[in-house]
């Protein structure tokens, strides 16, 4: 008998997981921890956007506008929500803003809202210079704006998780029981070979 025989593992239902919410929710920290934990590769929106345009999303925003920006985060949402294999998505914030991606996602995905107060978001933007969107007035106000505009929005999504300041392992078991109670996370039994199996 080997090791690995006879161990059960928690596995996601295969759809992948996207976390959406506000800049500054913890989408990219808290989904590659995810994503450690399930055993799931992990990819970030964002950065593969920057992938794609050969630049970052402050020059996209300078050289070619929001709306460009936007089209080209349609584009790769998709691409991404295309593969075939289970992934672990964090979006950026405005993606889950627009209806066709929004639809992309309900489609083939459990969609995870991130969901922080304002005094978080504010903490947290704070330590980057990197949002183009944050650069434009008072950030306060910004954000403070946003979440009255996106929230809604955000809580169409299939589960809803506090993601306050302190261990973000403390959220990925909030993410992690949210799936539990929603019937997405199942009890594995790994047999020798099987293991890896999705
Ligand atoms: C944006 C959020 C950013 C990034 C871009 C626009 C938004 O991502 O996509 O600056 O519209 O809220 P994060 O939410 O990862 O900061």
């Amino acid at each position: 008998m080997t090791q690995e025989e006879n161990l059960s593992q928690e596995m996601p239902v295969p759809r992948h997981i996207v976390l959406v919410g506000l800049m500054g929710a913890g989408k990219s920290c808290i989904g590659r921890r995810l994503a450690a934990r399930l055993k799931r590769p992990f990819l970030d929106a964002d950065h593969e956007i920057e992938k794609a345009a050969g630049c970052s999303i402050p020059e996209i925003f300078e050289r070619h506008g929001e709306e460009a920006f936007r089209d080209g985060e349609r584009r790769v949402i998709k691409r991404l929500l295309s593969a075939k294999e289970p992934h672990i998505i964090a979006t950026g914030g405005g993606a889950y803003m627009d209806p066709a991606t929004r639809e992309a996602i309900a489609r083939s995905a459990i969609s995870v809202w991130l969901r922080a107060d304002l005094e978080v978001l504010l903490r947290r933007t704070a330590r980057r210079d990197n949002r183009p969107l944050l650069k434009q007035g008072d950030p306060r106000k910004i954000l403070s704006d946003l979440i009255e505009k996106r929230h809604p929005f955000y809580g169409l999504a299939d589960l809803t998780v506090e993601s306050q300041d302190g261990p973000p392992e403390v959220t990925v078991e909030r993410v992690l029981q949210a799936l539990r109670d929603k019937g997405c996370l199942v009890e594995e039994e790994h047999e020798g070979e099987q293991l890896g199996r999705s």
